[in-house]
């Protein structure tokens, strides 16, 4: 069935200017955009959405990072959508991603990984809520 899933284009990916060549590959993979911007979280705000991973030895350094530049949020749109598009980012460290995965193709490191993609339709209700309003979702 047709679902949704969320994504961002990281800082490190947004600044480097691959925001269009991620695009790109993701609609050629079959996902429709149903909202897309260019914003900047603060840190507080990336501490927020991130909340969950917040005993993680990783997070303030995360929420630093996620709220130094940048970022690109979209909903997605596909038939299977969430478990699509994990396969289109590739692996969280890219050391370990598939090759021609987004990942493999622009992330850094396991932190500055170019992309977020939501892990259920649950998840991806809430992380597109986080940035969009149900009136800029088409
Ligand atoms: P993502 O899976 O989209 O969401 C959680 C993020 O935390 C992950 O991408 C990375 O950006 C970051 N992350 C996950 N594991 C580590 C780690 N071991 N060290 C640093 N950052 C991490």
């Amino acid at each position: 069935p047709t679902n949704r899933t969320f994504t961002m284009i990281k800082p490190d990916a947004a600044q480097d200017g691959n925001s269009g060549s991620i695009i790109k590959m993701i609609e050629e993979a079959g996902f429709r955009i149903v909202a897309l911007k260019r914003t900047q979280l603060t840190v507080e705000r990336a501490g927020e959405f991130y909340a969950v991973h917040s005993e993680r030895p990783f997070y303030n350094d995360l929420c630093q990072y996620m709220s130094s530049g940048p970022i690109v949020p979209m909903i997605l749109e596909k038939e299977n959508a969430v478990a699509d598009f994990r396969i289109l980012i590739g692996a969280t460290n890219p050391a370990n991603a598939d090759e021609g995965t987004i990942r493999k193709l622009f992330a850094k490191s396991i932190e500055a990984n170019a992309i977020h993609g939501s892990d259920s339709d649950e998840n991806a209700e809430i992380e597109g809520g986080f940035f969009f309003a149900h009136t800029e979702q088409f």
